[in-house]
Formats: C-alpha cells, sequence, structure tokens
C-alpha cells in the first residue's frame, strides 16, 4: 500500500479535514476509544528549532502509545553527506511514521523539495512539521480553534492574516497552509500585508482557483486598518518577503516596524467578539503589544494546546485506515 504523505494541507480533502477535527474534539473531551498506536515509532527529524510543533508531537505519540524519536539533522549522517535516499531507505525498515521540519531561510523553496524528495522515497508517511512553503499542522489546529470559538458560523467569520513586524524572518507556511485550507473549506480571509510582502502569487492564484468552486472569499489589501474593521479574528503572521531578499528584506521590514503590529487601537476595530491568534513563537511590543497577547481576545494557548488534539487525531486517522492510501 502507497503511504499517505501530509506534506501541504491541500493533501487532506475537506472531508478528511473536517472527519480529523471531529476526532480532535472527541480525544480533547477524553472520550475517544481509538487511541491505539502501541508498538508504534515515530521519527521527528528537525533541522531548525521547535517547541510546540516537536512536544506536542512527542507528547501525542506517547498519549497514543506510541514510542517517539527526535534527531536533529546534525545527529545523523545527512550532516555527513549521506543521502536523502539512503537516509530514508534505512528510516523505512525502523519506522512507522517520520515527521520532519526543514528549511533554510536563505534557501526559499529548498525545504519543500527536500521533503518532496523524502516522501517520494517513503514507504512510511511522511509528515511536514514546517518548510519553507507551509505548515499544515499547525493550520489544523488553528481550524479546531476558530471551531470551537465560532461552530458553525465559521465559513462567514471572516479571519485576518496581518503580516507583523519580526526582526525574527519567519517561513510563510503557515500563511500558505492558511489561504489554502480556507479555500477547501469555504471560508473568508483576508490578508493584510505591506508593499514587498504579497503572498507568493502562486499560493493566491491557487487559492482563488479553488476558492472560485468553494465559495471561500481570498482577499489580499496593503491597509491593516482597513482589513481589520469588523473582522471575527486577527491573526499575526510575519513571513519573509517573497520578493525581496538578504540585507533589503530585513531593511524593508525594520522600516515597517512601527505601523504593522497588532495593537490594542487596532483590536477595537474588530468584531467585538473578535480574537486574536497566534501560532508562536512572537515577541510583545514586536509583532503583538502585551496587552494584547496576554489580553482577553488573545486565545493563543488554546491553539498552542489544540496541536496536541489535532496531531493526535492525525497520527490515529493515518494508522487506522482513515487516511491510508496514495491520496485523494
Ligand atoms: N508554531 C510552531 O510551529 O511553533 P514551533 O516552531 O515552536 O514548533
Amino acid at each position: 500500500m502507497t503511504a499517505r504523505h501530509i506534506l501541504r494541507i491541500q493533501d487532506l480533502s475537506a472531508k478528511e479535514m473536517c472527519s480529523l477535527l471531529d476526532l480532535a474534539e472527541a480525544m480533547k473531551r477524553g472520550d475517544d476509544s481509538r487511541a491505539h498506536l502501541a508498538g508504534r515509532c515515530i521519527g521527528l527529524l528537525f533541522n531548525v528549532p521547535s517547541t510546540r510543533t516537536r512536544v506536542s508531537f512527542q507528547v501525542a505519540a506517547s498519549q497514543l502509545g506510541a514510542d517517539s524519536y527526535p534527531y536533529g539533522v546534525e545527529e545523523l549522517r545527512l550532516a555527513n553527506r549521506e543521502s536523502i535516499e539512503d537516509t530514508i531507505g534505512v528510516l523505512n525498515r525502523y519506522l512507522d511514521a517520520l515527521v520532519v521540519r526543514w528549511y533554510d531561510m536563505n534557501d526559499y523553496g529548498a525545504g519543500h523539495r527536500r521533503l518532496r524528495a523524502m516522501a517520494e522515497q517513503a514507504t512510511i508517511p511522511v509528515i511536514n512539521a514546517l518548510d519553507d512553503e507551509e505548515h499544515p499542522c499547525q493550520v489544523l489546529a488553528d481550524l479546531m480553534t476558530l471551531r470551537e470559538l465560532y461552530g458553525a458560523e465559521v465559513p462567514s467569520r471572516r479571519i485576518v492574516y496581518a503580516w507583523s513586524y519580526s526582526p525574527r524572518q519567519k517561513t510563510p507556511g503557515v500563511l500558505h497552509s492558511s489561504m489554502m485550507a480556507a479555500a477547501l473549506l469555504g471560508h473568508r480571509v483576508t490578508v493584510a500585508h505591506p508593499p514587498g510582502f504579497a503572498p507568493e502569487e502562486r499560493v493566491t492564484r491557487a487559492a482563488r482557483d479553488i476558492a472560485a468552486r468553494t465559495g471561500a472569499r481570498v482577499d489580499l489589501t496593503e491597509d491593516l486598518e482597513d482589513a481589520v474593521r469588523d473582522c471575527a479574528a486577527v491573526y499575526t503572521l510575519s513571513w519573509k518577503s517573497p520578493t525581496l531578499a538578504g540585507q533589503e528584506e530585513i531593511q524593508a521590514r525594520t522600516r515597517l516596524a512601527d505601523r504593522w503590529r497588532i495593537t490594542e487601537p487596532l483590536m477595537r476595530l474588530a468584531g467585538d467578539d473578535a480574537v486574536f491568534l497566534d501560532c508562536m513563537p512572537t515577541n510583545r511590543g514586536e509583532e503583538v503589544d502585551a496587552d494584547v497577547k496576554d489580553g482577553p481576545r488573545s486565545r493563543i494557548f488554546q491553539q498552542a494546546e489544540n496541536r496536541l488534539h489535532t496531531q493526535k487525531a492525525l497520527l490515529t486517522q493515518l494508522f487506522d485506515g482513515t487516511l491510508t492510501g496514495g491520496g485523494r
């Protein structure tokens, strides 16, 4: 049987995402009886640091009865010029699934290509734990959080993905996966970005093509205040510019620091019940002010917790027959 890989959010159909979220909610309530991955071995291969993704996958595996084995790339022979083909050929024989985070901020696209190369060799499921193009696991947790907040109203409630200043360059993975998930599920999203920081055109085009048949809305604007007006959630993100590079990109983002930050006056423009979302890490006073991040609208730890429940559901469905096979 072909292994099912989750490299992009659109590797899951809308129906599969909904089934996975149903299971995650049942697991969060503690009333699911399918939590049996005893004897399974989950490898975690990360070339950059992680708190939420790594720890939540380890705890998810443990709570499901599986074992997890985290590796830094420098600990494997990959760091010593062994090929991906040989590495995956070997790991196929030991592990039942491989969770991979891989990117290099100076080489856009190389991380995703590397995950694809791994998946081509793998006879076990490969799960993207963030590369330079996608972060499907984060977005599953965000979708669960939105369902908890707005229930059946999620498709009619508009979410704003707001570029915000950070000195730390981040991949556009969460943005891309969020746009594609919204398109697949018929949601309404607005991406607010400064000039030079629009999402990659290929992704916007793909999301809008899907939106045309699902009824979703994927809008882009350079006006942050206008975007936020009457929205249901403001999600801070700080992706690297797809068109600027090196020092030019860093200087451009530094000039935006004062204007592109999530503040309490900005949040007051949003709907009365609007929430603040953030996949973290973020620093108070950079992407977002402390009174927003720590304030009553903030749902950031609910999002972080939901990483655990959605990844438990994902691992369970990869092994119980729900997500097996070669994809859609
Ligand atoms: N949001 C997220 O992926 O966090 P980590 O980088 O800590 O895993």
